[in-house]
């Protein structure tokens, strides 16, 4: 019996695999038999620690700051064929950031133009492999976040461009879909987690009474990047323990 889940021979890249999502998908790649590429902003791997979400184990690493367009076009990756690639990157600004216009353009490049700019960057490489694309939005997409219209807009977006380029590549053999994470305990989320108030608030609203983990997340991943998912193009799977049923 084939294994569907088995990535022996495949490589994928992770951008925003540094730390939690992102590291915890690649991971799940690595064990499951992949070469695991993954970028992150900082300039070596030793400035990331597992306290802060990060297992760099077996993984090769590179810095990239998809903030700035020119980087990613420049990217030169160490390997020569990519089978899967996830887009994990993102960015939020709190206390009011996002309302000044620098805080939305930041973060709407870090969430939406360099989703566009990664995917343009590696096309012909996912074109060559009949490869799968995974975007990583959010749940944010189907609701108002009223302290965060950046992230809000930008996670829309990528929902709807994980839609486009679903059809626009079909034709190209590759395979584009998304993820919409719900409340999931990485760093980005220690505003909520380390507030024993917001949290216990946050619990109470996620049907499964728990947050998810970057486990829960890279499933559907590995899922979305196998043979099991051959017929799904365009979607955007909602992962997020029942919080916006
Ligand atoms: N946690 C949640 O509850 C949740 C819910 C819905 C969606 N999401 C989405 O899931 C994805 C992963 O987030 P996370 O929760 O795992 O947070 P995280 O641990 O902070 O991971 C974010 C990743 O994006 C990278 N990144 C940020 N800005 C970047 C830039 N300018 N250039 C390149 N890489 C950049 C980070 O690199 P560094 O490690 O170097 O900072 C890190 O690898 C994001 O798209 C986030 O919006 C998260």
């Amino acid at each position: 019996m084939t294994n569907e889940l088995d990535f022996s021979g495949r490589q994928v890249l992770v951008v925003g695999g540094s730390s939690g999502i992102g590291n915890g998908i690649a991971q799940a790649f690595r064990v499951r038999g992949a070469q695991v590429a993954v970028c992150g902003t900082r300039a070596h791997a030793k400035e990331y620690s597992q306290a802060e979400g990060s297992d760099l184990t077996g993984l090769s690493y590179a810095q990239l700051d998809v903030g700035n367009a020119g980087a990613v076009e420049a990217f030169k990756p160490l390997f020569d064929r990519l089978d899967v690639l996830v887009l994990a990157q993102g960015a939020v600004l709190y206390r009011r950031g996002e309302f000044e216009m620098a805080g939305f353009r930041k973060v709407v490049e870090v969430n939406l133009m360099s989703l566009m700019a990664c995917a343009t960057r590696f096309h012909s490489m996912l074109r060559d492999s009949r490869g799968s694309l995974i975007m990583v939005s959010s749940t944010a997409a189907y609701h108002s976040t009223m302290g965060n219209p950046a992230y809000n807009a930008s996670k829309t977006g990528a929902v709807g461009l994980t839609r486009t380029l679903g059809e626009a590549w079909a034709e190209d053999g590759i395979r584009v879909n998304g993820i919409a994470p719900g409340l999931v305990d990485t760093k980005m989320t220690k505003v909520t987690t380390d507030n024993p108030k917001r949290l216990e608030g946050a619990l109470s609203r996620i049907p499964l009474r728990r947050l998810g983990t970057p486990a829960d997340m890279a499933g559907a991943a590995l899922f979305l990047a196998s043979p099991l998912s051959s017929y799904i193009i365009g979607q955007t799977l909602v992962v997020d323990g029942g919080l916006i049923l």
